[in-house]
Formats: C-alpha cells, sequence, structure tokens
C-alpha cells in the first residue's frame, strides 16, 4: 500500500477519534482537522477501499493473507475530498451499503490490519493529525495525548447514517440500514483483534443528545486545555 514515507513521528500530536458507525466522529474528525489546520485520517476509508477492491475482484472475503497482499499493492490518495486507488476514483463506491457490511468483515483479520498500519502512522506528521476510526486510541495511536471515544444511541446513529446517505442522493431502506449498522458493530466490537472498545484514558462523549457543534467544542476545549496546538 502506496502513500507514506516515514513511520510517523511520535512528537507529533494527534487526537485519536473513536467510536462506531453513526457516532458523528467523521464529521467532528474533519472538523477539527480544519480548525487546527491538522491533516486527517479516515482509517474507515481505508477498509473499505479494500473491501470494494475485494468485491471487484470477487475475493474471498475472509481470505487475509491474500487481502493484504492486494491491500499492500494498491496505490491509494485523498485528494480534494475524494478518494483515488490506482487512479481510479472510488468516492462514491467506497460508502455504498455492500462495501460497509464487506469491510468489517475484512477488518476481523490480523493480515489486513497490519498491511495498512504502516500507511496510517506514516500520516502522523507536523503540525498534527486527527484520526478517526475504531482502534486509533488503542492499537494504532496508543500514545496519542487526547483520546476521544464518541458513542450516541442505536437509533440516532443509524437516522444519521440514513439522513447522510439520503443527502447524497443514495437509495436507503432504514430497517435494511439499522440491521446492517447493528451487524457491523457487533462484528467490530466482539473481534479479537483490535476491538471496537475505549483506551482506558479516553474521554467518553455520548452524542445522542448533542449537535455537532457542542462535540466539536468540547473535543476543541480539550485540545487547548492540554495545550495541543
Ligand atoms: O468508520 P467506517 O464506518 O468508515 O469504517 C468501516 C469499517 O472499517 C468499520 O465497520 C470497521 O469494521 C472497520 N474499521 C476498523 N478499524 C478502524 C476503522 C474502521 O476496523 N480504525
Amino acid at each position: 500500500m502506496n502513500g507514506g514515507g516515514e513511520n510517523g513521528r511520535a512528537d507529533v500530536p494527534v487526537v485519536a477519534i473513536d467510536g462506531p458507525s453513526g457516532s458523528g466522529k467523521g464529521t467532528v474528525a474533519a472538523l477539527v482537522a480544519e480548525r487546527l489546520g491538522w491533516a486527517l485520517l479516515d482509517s474507515g476509508a481505508l477498509y473499505r477501499i479494500v473491501a470494494a477492491v475485494a468485491l471487484e475482484r470477487n475475493m474471498d472475503l475472509t481470505d487475509g493473507a491474500a487481502l493484504a497482499a492486494m491491500a499492500a499493492g494498491l496505490e491509494i490518495r485523498f485528494e480534494d475530498e475524494r478518494v483515488r486507488v490506482d487512479g481510479r476514483d472510488l468516492t462514491e463506491t467506497i460508502r455504498t451499503e455492500p462495501v460497509s457490511r464487506a469491510s468489517s468483515q475484512v477488518a476481523v483479520l490480523i493480515p489486513v490490519r497490519e498491511a495498512i498500519l504502516d500507511l496510517q502512522r506514516s500520516m502522523r506528521q507536523p503540525p498534527g493529525l486527527v484520526a478517526d476510526g475504531r482502534d486509533m486510541g488503542t492499537v494504532v495511536f496508543a500514545d496519542a495525548p487526547l483520546k476521544i471515544f464518541l458513542d450516541a444511541s442505536t437509533r440516532v446513529r443509524a437516522e444519521r447514517r440514513y439522513n447522510q446517505l439520503k443527502n447524497k442522493g443514495l437509495d436507503v431502506n432504514f430497517r435494511a440500514l439499522l440491521a446492517n449498522l447493528e451487524e457491523r458493530d457487533a462484528r467490530d466490537r466482539d473481534r479479537a483483534v483490535s476491538p471496537l472498545v475505549p483506551a482506558p484514558d479516553a474521554l467518553i462523549i455520548d452524542s445522542t443528545d448533542l449537535t455537532i457543534e457542542e462535540v466539536l467544542e468540547k473535543v476543541l476545549s480539550e485540545v487547548e486545555s492540554r495545550q495541543l496546538n
């Protein structure tokens, strides 16, 4: 997997934002990165890319070695809010429900997780990095000076995702989406490797009754009080 240089710098601050799908972490992470002028790592997009290419090539979604080899050979670029893989724009493809589902299937495989580890760490460059995912604070950036675990009720998370997809003009069925979300959550929480759990030192924020702005202010005030910027 191409796209990184050195393996990141431990002296560069990282804000790790983990949580289940629809907790708002992607939106909050992008806003925090913008406000701080830091880079953004959407780690879920990497699992989605591996899943999308695997589906396209009809690969076995349980074959860790083959998927990891495929992942290692991809050239991935995040530019202007677009995702390009081997020169092709996969921005919309990776957000579809079949890809969401397959992404959590390939994410249980250790070789796949290892194949994208260096790429993720290489994004730790000055002045700082905001990283969102499931294991940013527990595994990938376990030394991050600020770890947030963003949660929300299942219903609210499903509604947010539904609205997000609708706004993008995609055809979605709420019940199917809710079932898919619950299935994906269970797989992410119960897996043996890098499960979705808050790091012991994470600040847990429940966004069920909070607006994005309220969550954003909470995170920024933590950045400020820890003097990370
Ligand atoms: O965050 P997003 O919903 O885009 O992630 C898609 C899937 O990728 C998740 O359901 C999860 O299985 C996997 N993932 C992961 N570790 C991360 C980020 C995402 O296992 N750090």
